[in-house]
């Protein structure tokens, strides 16, 4: 079983993320360029889904947001982190809390810190 990535991006700095997790990991991609575009009954197979959108006037991708309402949430363990590059030295990555594996908790640090090694952790509840 391997994790997939679903996400969209207006400027294209989503999918450079998704395309570098994407050989990192060796796993799928899905860009939701409409909703409705993949079906949630295919993500069964996955034990792992990275969600990825650029945040636009304050909100996220809205044809990804309608693409998951499609999927059952509450089937899932729902992880959030947010990366906010505000200038080249005030960089914070917010962790949701509820990130209780270390595995994935690391990944999203050491992901992000090999470009922007001074980012500040923050870790909230969700
Ligand atoms: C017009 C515009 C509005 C934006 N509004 C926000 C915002 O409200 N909050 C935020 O955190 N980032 C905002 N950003 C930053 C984007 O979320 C960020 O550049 C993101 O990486 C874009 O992803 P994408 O290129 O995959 O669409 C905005 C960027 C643009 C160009």
């Amino acid at each position: 079983m391997k994790p997939i990535i679903i996400y969209a991006s207006k400027g294209d700095n989503t999918e450079k993320f998704a395309n570098e997790i994407v050989q990192e990991l060796d796993c799928e991609s899905i860009k939701v360029t409409q909703p409705g575009l993949a079906s949630s009954s295919n993500l069964d197979n996955y034990y792992l889904i990275f969600v990825g959108t650029g945040i636009h006037y304050g909100n996220p991708n809205e044809d990804l947001v309608n693409y998951l309402k499609t999927i059952d949430l509450k089937k899932l363990k729902v992880y959030s982190a947010h990366l906010s590059v505000i200038s080249e030295g005030r960089v914070s990555l917010d962790l949701s809390q509820n990130i209780d594996n270390a595995m994935i908790k690391n990944f999203f640090i050491s992901y992000f810190r090999r470009d922007y090694p001074n980012l500040r952790l923050v870790e909230r509840a969700v």
